[in-house]
């Protein structure tokens, strides 16, 4: 049986996509498709307090790959359901590695754009009531968070609210795709791959969590509460 990486090689994907690297934007999925995704600019990010220019422009390259392979992947499944393939288990791995590198692609995008603030989360403002209401308080929520960002493993931590009833949680997920909650608005994304802090913190992972903590732009993670 051909290993996932044949599968990708087949379908387009070579080596730089499989590490996340930046590779050319994807063409659209097709004349009847929707649009490919454009990858965001955070620019505006760089001079951030605790994130080197280094460590960011690497990380948009990262986040550039997952974009570009997100557009291929769509692209090559849609070109796989015109040649009636769809039921081949090549489809199948496609559709699967959809799943990861679409997360990838956001996941980035939200943690991006809950960076680069320079105050100090409000507990009396909407975010500060609801961290309250489902932990306490905003110092016992800090707590949870952090534990969850310092976890051994590549991942994301995030702060994410049921889309049921709205309580938030703290959640774990690995690299992209696993442990996500269904239907659970993302509030607050950290991400805890090494290629996010090993450039400026070396394996001090507590010590980014801390950096992160201190540029998180609260008020983009607030309006994300529904
Ligand atoms: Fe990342």
């Amino acid at each position: 049986m051909p290993s996932r990486r044949e599968f990708m090689k087949a379908a387009g994907l070579g080596g730089a996509a499989l590490a996340g690297g930046a590779v050319p934007a994807a063409a659209g999925q097709g004349e009847a498709g929707p649009p490919a995704y454009a990858a965001r600019d955070f620019s505006r990010l760089v001079g951030t307090a605790g994130f080197s220019e280094t460590l960011l422009k690497n990380h948009f390259a990262l986040y550039q790959g997952y974009v570009a392979n997100t557009n291929r992947l769509l692209e090559s499944l849609a070109e796989m359901g015109r040649a009636g393939k769809l039921a081949a288990p090549e489809a199948a791995e496609l559709r699967r590695r959809l799943g990861w590198e679409w997360n990838g692609m956001r996941l980035h995008e939200l943690y991006f754009g809950n960076l680069g603030g320079t105050k100090a989360l409000d507990p009396a403002g909407k975010l500060g009531r609801a961290l309250a209401r489902s932990f306490g308080s905003v110092d016992a929520w800090t707590k949870d968070f952090k534990a969850v960002g310092t976890m051994r493993g590549i991942g994301w931590a995030g702060l994410v609210e049921d889309g049921a009833g709205g309580r938030l949680f703290n959640i774990w997920a690995n690299e992209h795709d696993g442990g996500h909650f269904a239907g659970a608005v993302p509030i607050l994304i950290l991400d805890v791959f090494e290629h996010a802090y090993l450039v400026d913190y070396g394996l001090k992972k507590a010590d980014y969590v801390e950096a992160f903590f201190k540029a998180v732009d609260w008020a983009a993670a607030e309006a994300r509460l529904e």
